[in-house]
């Protein structure tokens, strides 16, 4: 069975979506190596490597059910930082604005009774919810650190960031 052409487009958005994602993530990995933080800027690059996978999965899905891949424009995106819990908000943020994209990809396929779309897209609706626990686990503790003065709980999250 094809995919249904308004659902492609939908999925071709998400493809975009996903870009967006990559290259937010490595701006702001970018941005926390300048200011010091080189182990968020770690887990930074590796929440980058993800999200294109989440294009690439996509990318394969669409052509495996037949659909044209349609790549769009994407933004540039230069951050620049006085704090890592800015970065940490701006990466929830851009997760929750991904989650709503990602739910209605998945209220268009329950639409367009298209099973296999919908299964597949359970996938991104889970890693959701993942994405945006792990980025709000940061921004609370860097949050706390931050009201606390505490410089040395800060730089533990700073490490331990960069084991992953
Ligand atoms: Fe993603
Ligand atoms: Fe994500």
């Amino acid at each position: 069975m094809t995919l249904e052409k308004e659902l492609a487009k939908a999925l071709n958005e998400q493809i975009a979506h996903e870009w967006e994602a990559a290259y937010t993530y490595l701006g702001l990995s970018v941005a926390l190596k300048e200011i010091g933080f080189d182990g968020f800027a770690h887990w930074m690059r590796k929440q980058h490597e993800e999200e294109l996978t989440h294009a690439m999965k996509l990318i394969d899905y669409i052509q495996e059910r037949q659909g044209a891949v349609k790549f769009q424009k994407i933004d540039c995106l230069n951050f620049s930082l006085k704090c890592p819990c800015e970065a940490f908000q701006l990466a929830y943020e851009h997760e929750i604005k991904n989650t709503k994209y990602i739910h209605a990809a998945y209220a268009l396929a329950v639409k367009k009774n298209d099973y296999p779309t919908q299964i597949f897209l359970e996938w991104y609706v889970n890693e959701q919810v993942e994405e945006e626990s792990n980025c709000q686990h940061y921004l609370q503790q860097i949050k706390r650190a931050v009201s606390q003065k505490c410089l040395c709980t800060m730089m533990s999250l700073d490490h331990e960031a960069g084991k992953r």
